[in-house]
């Protein structure tokens, strides 16, 4: 599969909904948490396999605004989940060049959390290779609230002009700001939904879902997903015949 993958049409940024950890451990008779234990490899193998073909990006969408909505024994595995991950990869991070970096309302997470996110950042922040987002306690809406009341903010201290407000004005002021918006979106699970999930920033994303449920993704899922991406025709609204001829 990684073969036929064009080498010249890599998106320079993945997003991926990960879903199915519940559902994954429940087919097992497993309680719901044993899904998110099991979700580290497959963490892992997308992320190497979005470095060995170049990725710039990969956003990793780990826990949502509504998730918040969970039972609280969940959120709090979860957490420590996340600690645990965060500090088990930091050294692999640093030996492949991975820059961590991270998305939504880091404030909103226990001070461990918190604390490991910003040491784990800060580490890896001078490396080049593939930028792994986290995108913890974040939703589109959230994120597109955060920016209006920022360009508000600037408009009525009168260090914005309002004919100054433009998309790439609005961009920059979303977490993602320096970002390219994702190329392709994988969700897993079989879901058909973007779950408030960057929502600014997927307008002209490619959507690719799978039925694979998370913990089962390995990089030949990630490689069939590139490799749907490459067949399609991106037209940014225009005709197929204009994309045809370059024009
Ligand atoms: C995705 O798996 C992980 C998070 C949202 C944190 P789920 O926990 O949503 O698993 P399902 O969708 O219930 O199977
Ligand atoms: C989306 O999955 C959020 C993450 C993967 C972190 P959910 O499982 O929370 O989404 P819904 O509730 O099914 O839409
Ligand atoms: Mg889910």
């Amino acid at each position: 599969m990684k073969n036929q993958l064009d080498k010249n049409n890599i998106p320079q940024h993945i997003a991926v909904i990960m879903d199915g950890n519940g559902r994954w451990a429940q087919k097992k008779g497993a309680m719901r948490i044993f899904g998110h234990r099991n979700a580290m490899t497959a963490v892992r193998e997308s992320i190497e396999g979005a470095a060995e073909l170049g990725v710039k990006f990969i956003t990793l969408y780990a826990f949502s605004t509504e998730n918040w909505s969970r039972p609280k024994e969940e959120i709090e595995a979860l957490m420590e989940l996340l600690v645990q991950a965060i500090k088990d990869e930091v050294p692999t991070m640093m030996k492949n060049n991975i820059r961590l970096s991270t998305i939504g309302d880091v404030d909103s997470l226990p001070d461990k959390c918190r604390q490991h996110l910003e040491w784990s950042k800060n580490e890896t922040k001078n490396n080049t290779g593939l930028t792994v987002v986290l995108a913890l306690s974040y939703s589109g809406r959230w994120e597109i609230t955060e920016a209006v009341k920022e360009i508000v903010k600037k408009v009525g201290q009168g260090s914005l002009d309002i004919d100054h407000i433009d998309p790439r004005l609005i961009g920059e002021h979303l977490n993602t700001s320096g970002m390219p918006d994702p190329e392709l979106l994988i969700r897993t699970s079989g879901e058909l939904r973007i779950s408030n999930f960057m929502l600014w920033q997927l307008a002209y994303t490619e959507l690719y879902f799978t039925e694979v449920l998370w913990p089962d993704f390995r990089k030949e899922h990630l490689h069939e997903a590139i490799l749907a991406f490459q067949k399609r025709e991106r037209r940014f609204g225009k005709t197929g015949t204009q994309i045809k001829h370059k024009c």
